[in-house]
């Protein structure tokens, strides 16, 4: 599921960077007026670059409220930034932080490598077709926060898309440039919640708003999405089967016994097999990156400890993170779901659920 889409996406963008690219002069230079307090002036072991790069807070305090403020990382496009558009990144979770996943290890100029000494420059980096911008939402993740804690305990997909369009705004007040810019929002896993929802609430908000205020939305790109239960869990079997992960047979037990993951609401039974059918899918895993497929797998704990040298390596836990209800009664699927910092259990799920439904 992730793999396709992730890479598509990126085909996508650097197809545009490239046609971009070719035609570049001279470096940019930048001739507009930044907010120099937000300008990263290097960071450790970061390499040169040609393109500036800011971070800083955006406060969204609402009327009346405690302070809130969201945290963004910008870089702008690595050459002619004036001809790009921009775009926001969100990673998902709840809970993930933007800088810590998308930017310092997906798509950002810098990744932060296992052991490594210094910033790695990416060759992907998505700031070749757009300027790019994280953002970290909503408050209590990553270098977001509220001061008042009541604001953390009243979190939900509205609450986060409300603030992360106040964000917006507040960010085009600081970076004038690109007010009229065409805007793309993109982001994974829970941002397929995120996304779209922002996406409407700007589409909303423009309806009435004066021409300052108006935000330049052109579309949105969701990977590897968490849209609900039942597409989710029945998109991850279609794809299994479809990699020839699994077999023809274990498909239709699958889809068979557990009624093609329709919700009970809507009418699902799944049978008795389906526990065993989804302990089977999962078993396929084992030794396979359920997030990329086609990446080598390092199957040991630790390659130079002893214990492997004398043959008692073990497989590495499985790392899914998304948790599905039908799935997530599975232990191998509980055993350990971390994507970020933020590790879901089978205990967890009732909360999510109702973050889900943009209740809580
Ligand atoms: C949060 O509180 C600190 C300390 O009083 C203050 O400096 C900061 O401006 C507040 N943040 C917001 C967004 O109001
Ligand atoms: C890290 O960067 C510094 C400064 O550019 C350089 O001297 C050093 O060799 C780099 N280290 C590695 C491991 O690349
Ligand atoms: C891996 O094994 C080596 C040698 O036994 C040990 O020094 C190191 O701390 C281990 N690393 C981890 C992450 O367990």
């Amino acid at each position: 599921m992730a793999v396709a889409m992730a890479s598509a996406l990126l085909m996508l963008a650097l197809a545009t960077a490239s046609a971009a690219v070719s035609g570049a002069g001279a470096p940019w230079r930048s001739r507009r007026p930044r907010p120099e307090a937000d300008l990263v002036t290097g960071l450790p072991g970061q390499p040169a670059v040609g393109f500036s790069h800011y971070a800083g807070y955006v406060d969204v305090t609402s009327g009346g409220g405690g302070g809130k403020a969201l945290f963004y990382w910008f870089f702008e496009a690595e050459r002619e930034p004036d001809k790009k558009p921009l775009l926001l990144w969100l990673n998902g979770g709840p809970g993930c932080s933007s800088v810590a996943y998308g930017a310092a290890q997906e798509l950002g100029p810098f990744l932060v490598r296992s052991y490594g000494a210094n910033l790695t420059r990416n060759a992907y980096a998505w700031n070749k077709a757009a300027n790019l911008l994280f953002l970290e939402a909503p408050v209590g993740v990553g270098f977001s926060y509220a001061n008042r804690t009541s604001d953390l305990r009243r979190l939900g997909d509205r609450v986060t898309a409300q603030d992360s369009y106040a964000f917006l705004l507040g960010w085009l007040d600081r970076f004038p440039e690109f007010k009229g810019r065409d805007l793309y929002i993109a982001g994974e896993s829970y941002a397929g919640h995120y996304v779209p929802q922002l996406a409407e609430l700007i589409y909303e908000g423009n309806k009435g708003a004066s021409r300052d205020r108006a935000i330049s939305i052109k579309g949105f790109m969701i990977g590897n999405a968490v849209l609900n239960d039942a597409t989710d869990q029945l998109g991850m079997v279609e794809y299994a089967w479809s990699h020839a992960i699994i077999s023809d047979e274990l498909y239709s037990a699958v889809r068979r016994d557990c009624d093609s993951f329709k919700e009970e609401a809507d009418g699902g039974r799944p049978g008795k097999g389906c526990s065993p059918a989804l302990r089977a899918f999962l078993g396929a895993y084992d030794d396979i990156d359920i997030y990329s497929i086609y990446t080598p797998t390092c199957l040991l704990s630790n390659l130079s400890s002893a214990s492997a040298a004398a043959g008692s390596a073990r497989p590495r836990p499985a790392r899914l993170v998304a948790a599905p209800r039908l799935l997530s009664k599975h232990v191998r699927y509980v055993r350990r779901l971390c994507e970020c910092g933020c590790c879901w259990h089978a205990t967890d799920l009732p909360a999510v659920a109702r973050r889900r439904s943009g209740i809580g």
